[in-house]
């Protein structure tokens, strides 16, 4: 596939280095408002950069693009590539409000397109064994989940000013919540604490319950505001009970431990490890899917509807943060 990449930030710049070694893939360009960025990018890994991706779009002949730019703008790119029936991959989340991400899908469907959205977690082994095992009906009903996701205070530094600590963050779980849980979400009730993110509208921690149709419940427990020192870069956990078994999936360092003169590390090895010069990970995995996915002509690992599920049980905890009350979640199409 020939594949470009806009928007060559954090997350952007990985795809970029990952699939410009993929077997399956040409990188032909990548795109970045800040030019000088892309050009970086372009340069480490043999490319042509561009500062807009409407003259990417028209200057080059591709099959696909991964669209990593900041939420508030992924419409405009993901429409443009869509019109050109290119295969899409989409950083999740969808948009800044639930009303924004069904605009999005809405106009994704006028142009036939299938995007896949990059929720990762799917693609980390142990995830996608407790989806396998809950499919199975291995733990029985599930009755109660239980996710956690604590980052330190450098992911309010990096992503407060533009994003919130439920879109960007804590909607991982929430979308493997979906993902395991038989019955569609009904209810929420969230709680925030709100302090170094007030300049920002944001919140600085947040614990929440949902109920979905069938009477099982989650609980979710994030924040964003421990010393960059923790040992774990982040540390997540993810237990899913059932009436006849479960799951429990804790931390992101897969049980290394590292002492050195510099201190004690627990380094990343599930999400975007690079090892030998290589992205690993889920990310690694998920980009995989993608190219393996787009060329066979299958459905994406996690597409439209997932993620705008996930989008409307974060829409309904900052309602419920809002109104200090619990709030229903909307289904597609109930705007
Ligand atoms: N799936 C995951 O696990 C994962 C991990 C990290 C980030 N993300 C998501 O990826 C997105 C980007 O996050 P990031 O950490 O890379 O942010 P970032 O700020 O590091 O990078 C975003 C880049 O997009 C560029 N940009 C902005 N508008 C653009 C436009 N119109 N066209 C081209 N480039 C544009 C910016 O200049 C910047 O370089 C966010 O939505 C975030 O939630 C997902």
């Amino acid at each position: 596939m020939r594949i470009a990449v806009i928007g060559t930030g954090l997350i952007g710049a990985l795809h970029a280095r990952f699939l410009a070694r993929h077997p399956a893939c040409t990188l032909v360009a990548v795109c970045d408002t800040d030019i000088e960025k892309a050009q970086q990018v372009a340069g480490e890994l043999g490319c042509r950069a561009y500062g807009d991706f409407e003259t990417l779009l028209a200057a080059e002949q591709l099959d696909a693009v991964t669209i990593a730019t900041p939420e508030s703008h992924r419409f405009e790119p993901a429409v443009a590539a869509a019109h050109r029936g290119l295969k899409i991959l989409l950083e999740k989340p969808l948009g800044r409000t639930l009303a924004d991400v069904d605009r999005l899908v809405a106009a994704m469907r006028a142009e036939g397109a299938d995007p896949a959205v990059n929720f990762i977690l799917h693609a980390d082994p142990r995830f996608a064994r407790m989806k396998e095992i809950a499919a199975m009906g291995g733990i029985g009903r599930p009755v109660s989940t239980f996710a956690r996701r604590r980052g330190t205070r450098l992911g309010i530094e990096k992503y407060a000013q533009w994003t919130d600590l439920l879109s960007s963050t804590l909607i991982h779980d929430i979308e493997m919540a979906l993902t395991v849980n038989a019955a569609p979400p009904e209810r929420v009730y969230a709680e925030a604490v709100v302090r170094a993110c007030a300049p920002y509208g944001s919140h600085d921690a947040v614990v929440a319950t949902l109920r979905f149709a069938d009477g099982a419940v989650a609980l979710f427990e994030t924040s964003w505001v421990l010393p960059p020192g923790q040992p774990e870069p982040l540390d997540p956990a993810f237990h899913l009970i059932g009436d006849g078994g479960s799951v429990v999936i804790e931390g992101s360092s897969m049980g290394i431990r590292v002492l050195s003169e510099q201190g004690y590390t627990q380094p990343d090895m599930a999400h975007w490890p690079i090892i030998d010069g290589s992205i690993g990970g889920a990310l690694a995995r998920s980009l995989d899917a993608f190219v393996d996915r787009a060329r066979a002509g299958l459905p994406p690992l996690v597409g439209l509807d997932q993620a705008r599920s996930a989008e409307a049980v974060v829409d309904a905890m900052k309602r419920s943060i809002a109104t200090q009350a619990p709030a229903t979640v909307r289904a597609g199409g109930s705007m």
